[in-house]
Formats: structure tokens, C-alpha cells, sequence
């Protein structure tokens, strides 16, 4: 198969461009996701199914501690992509100077942004490369008007220095994927560890 034959259909999957926000043992993180789906058709039980890449910290901090936040970016919110998405919070605290309360799953809500969704953990399937976890929203609401950053027209408007550097983290992750993704753990995820 051409990936380029299925490429308009795959493209159209990516979400809006969230900052996953998670707490574990007292430290918060955040990192940049558009792997996330609704996973409910009943209004007041909503869930949502949102991939996380074993490579990052927030995966094992969102494992451990059962809950993330999905704070949704605004179309003037660029900046964030490369503070969030572009580095480790091994390598610094990227929440440090940012505006933040703490939502009812513990996990920390930006209090700037297009709005939130707080959510907690209720399973969890291993992808080998990543975990899919599914979550019960507990709490969220739309704090702006208009529409939220969607990675397809926030690539189009990235510095050429930034856009260089998703390229080489792309390049590097797939490869770490693509020799990790069929080592798949068939055990099932279980409450509480
Ligand atoms: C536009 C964009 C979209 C991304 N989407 C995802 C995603 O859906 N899932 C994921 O696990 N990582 C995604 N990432 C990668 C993480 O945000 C990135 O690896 C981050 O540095 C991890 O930070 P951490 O190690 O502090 O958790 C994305 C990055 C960017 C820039």
C-alpha cells in the first residue's frame, strides 16, 4: 500500500491540538497531543480516547496517576505547540511560569486556553509504541468563542526553526515506533495499578 493513497482520509483523524496536563507524586506535567476521539454517545456520561506515546514523561505519569486533563489551544495559543510538544518535562518544568488550578481528577487545568476536560482514567490498551486510554470526563467547559488550533493549519503558520525541529523528533519517534509497536501486552489493564 501507498501511504499517499490514504493519506486525505488519515489526515482528517488528528484532533485539535490539546496540552495534556498530569500530576503524579506532587510534580505537574504537560505535553501537546492530537490523537484524541470522543468515546461516548450519552451526554451526561462523556468520555473521550486519547494516545499517549510510552517515549514521553506525561505517559507514565498519566499510568500512574490515573487522570490527564485535555486543555484545547486557541488559534493564538502557537507558541505552546513548541513549549509543550517540542521538549521533555524531564529536561524542565514546562508548566512552571504557566497560569494553572488544580481540576477535580487532580490533574493541573490552564486557565488560559480554549477550554478543558478533565478526565480520569477507566482503562487502558497497549499499543506497543503507546497506551489508548479511555477516560470519564469529570468536569470542563469552553472558555473561548470561535474555533480551537487544529495541528493542520498550526503546521502551515510554524516557525521554519520549529517545523525543523518536529521534523527530527518525527523522524526519531517513528523509528522508536516502528520497532516497539508490535510489542503488544494482551494483559489487561486493571483499576488501581
Ligand atoms: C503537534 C504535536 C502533536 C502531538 N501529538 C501527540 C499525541 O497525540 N500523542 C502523544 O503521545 N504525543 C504527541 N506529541 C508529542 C509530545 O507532545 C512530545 O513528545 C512531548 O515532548 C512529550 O513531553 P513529555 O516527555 O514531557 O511528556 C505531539 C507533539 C506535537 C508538537
Amino acid at each position: 500500500m501507498d501511504y499517499a493513497d490514504i493519506a486525505p482520509m488519515m489526515g482528517t483523524l488528528w484532533s485539535p491540538l490539546a496540552a495534556v496536563t498530569s500530576r503524579w507524586q506532587g510534580r505537574d506535567n504537560v505535553q501537546m497531543a492530537v490523537a484524541i476521539t470522543a468515546a461516548s454517545i450519552v451526554p451526561d456520561r462523556p468520555r473521550v480516547a486519547v494516545q499517549i506515546y510510552k517515549t514521553n514523561l506525561s505517559h507514565d505519569m498519566v499510568l500512574s496517576g490515573g487522570a490527564f486533563a485535555l486543555n484545547f489551544l486557541r488559534p493564538d495559543q502557537l507558541d505552546l505547540i513548541g513549549d509543550f510538544g517540542l521538549v521533555s518535562g524531564r529536561d524542565r518544568d514546562k508548566l512552571a511560569d504557566v497560569g494553572k488550578t488544580t481540576g477535580a481528577s487532580g490533574s493541573p487545568l490552564l486557565t488560559d486556553c480554549f477550554g478543558y476536560l478533565d478526565c480520569r482514567v477507566i482503562n487502558a490498551m497497549d499499543g506497543g509504541d503507546m497506551t489508548c486510554f479511555l477516560a470519564d470526563v469529570l468536569d470542563g467547559k469552553t472558555l473561548a468563542q470561535g474555533d480551537p488550533l487544529w495541528w493542520r493549519d498550526a503546521r502551515r503558520r510554524l516557525p521554519p526553526e520549529w517545523l525543523a525541529l518536529w521534523e527530527k523528533k518525527q523522524s526519531s519517534e517513528t523509528a522508536t515506533s516502528r520497532a516497539t509497536m508490535d510489542n503488544i501486552s494482551h494483559t489487561p489493564w486493571q483499576p488501581n495499578g
